[in-house]
């Protein structure tokens, strides 16, 4: 799924014939009726252009292809919105990582099934957690957390205990959680034997890190969820093999979704793990292409230009921590021929913080200049939820399509 400025518009229809039959493209309003919108609207703020039918349908194809429940990581974009499509595409399960997005959802969908799956939980959270809405699904990496739970549960009898190990290192992942996340295998197999008899259903979980390319990190933390659950010697019902799942920026070409969901049921089966309860917990790849941020450009100096939006808030990822790039597009203030994207821009935020800017490079026309805008795609996901008050710019503009 190459993006090119020049086409107006991306692929229409849904299926591409050298993809699998079910495999789902993102189709999105053309380039004029898009421009037209925002010109309309000219936004003085930043900009993000949701397509709640984008997020359905990923949303649906994910949970059609994985053997397992999917459950969505809230965290990933907590927008009413998008959790509505999510809901709407059958999704009754959320990974939720605390209090305020557990009271979100469950304001939201009373029927709703939450999971608790941050490994380090306040223990009044946990509490809450439990008595004031039902949660009985946790995860743990640590002897200490798992006494938490217990204390905090006044020692429930009815407890779905996920034990979170961390797999092998993972250099195709765009952040690997594994030195914050996640025990030893060793370790998961003593906390694995220590829960056993404390736990209704007992579970082993990982998370592979996000916006993971190579599929083989699956593969890798699957034969250590293997060896794991032998050395144990005890019994396991269930898996959670986390999120990651990619999606596609200029440096990072994501596997196309639904061939790797196929092959995992697969590798699952053949490993002779189909009788444990299957769980994922997708973020991004659920929600990344379903909003667009449109900046306007405050000021050009020559190869640098200055917007209204940056790292403190929507577009952290292209910052210095992370380097992120992102296919960019020029809305030129009044409409003009389309101009050649050949000219290497860096960004600079609106803040007064010299780390508020963002090397890309991000490729746009020569022509760019103050008061026009840049479309900058796949922002649906770790982007709304990032912003930040930091010297007065957090506020932004919504236009949905
Ligand atoms: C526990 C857990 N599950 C799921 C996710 C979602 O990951 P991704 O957006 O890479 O799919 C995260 C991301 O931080 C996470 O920490």
């Amino acid at each position: 799924m190459g993006y090119n400025p020049s086409r107006s518009g991306f692929i229409a229809g849904v299926r591409s014939s050298s993809t699998p039959e079910s495999h789902y493209v993102p189709v999105y309003p053309s380039n004029i009726k898009r421009d037209a919108a925002l010109r309309a609207l000219a936004p003085e703020l930043p900009c993000y252009v949701k397509f709640p039918k984008v997020v359905y349908n990923k949303a649906l194809s994910f949970k059609r292809h994985f053997a397992g429940t999917t459950m969505y990581a809230v965290k990933c974009n907590t927008d009413p919105l998008f959790l509505r499509q999510i809901y709407r595409a059958g999704i009754r399960d959320f990974d939720v990582a605390s209090i305020k997005e557990i009271a979100l959802i469950h304001d939201l969908f009373p029927d709703a099934k939450m999971h608790f799956m941050h490994t380090i939980k306040p223990i009044e959270a946990i509490r809450r957690a439990y008595f004031d809405y039902g949660i009985r699904d946790f995860s743990l990496d640590y002897m200490e957390e798992l006494e938490k739970i217990l204390e905090a549960t006044d020692h429930a009898n009815d407890l779905s205990l996920f034990v979170r190990f961390a797999p092998p290192k993972n250099g195709s992942a765009s952040i690997d959680f594994s030195s914050k996340f996640g025990c030893s295998a060793e370790e998961a197999v003593t906390l694995l034997q220590s829960a056993r008899p404390v736990s209704q259903k007992l579970g082993l979980a990982f998370h592979v890190g996000t916006q993971t390319t190579d599929m083989s990190a699956y593969t890798r933390a699957l034969n250590l969820t293997q060896q794991i659950i032998a050395e144990a010697g005890i019994s396991v019902d269930a898996l959670d093999i986390g999120g990651g799942f990619a999606v596609d920026y200029p440096d990072s070409t994501a596997p196309q979704m639904e061939n790797s969901l196929l092959n995992l049921n697969k590798l699952i089966r053949d490993m002779g793990l189909e009788h444990l309860e299957l769980y994922a917990e997708p973020g991004r790849v659920m929600v990344a292409e379903g909003a667009f941020l449109v900046v306007r450009v405050e000021q050009r100096k020559d190869n640098l230009l200055y917007i209204n939006d940056g790292t403190y808030g929507g577009l952290f990822d292209a910052g210095k921590a992370l380097g992120q790039q992102f296919a960019v597009r020029h809305i030129p203030a009044q409409p003009a021929i389309t101009q050649q994207h050949d000219t290497a821009f860096k960004l600079a935020g609106p803040t007064c913080d010299s780390l508020d800017m963002m090397d890309g490079p991000f490729l746009l026309p020569n022509t760019i200049k103050t008061g026009d805008w840049i479309e900058i795609r796949n922002l649906g996901a770790y982007s709304q939820v990032l912003r930040t008050p930091f010297n007065g710019f957090d506020e932004h503009q919504t236009l949905e399509m």
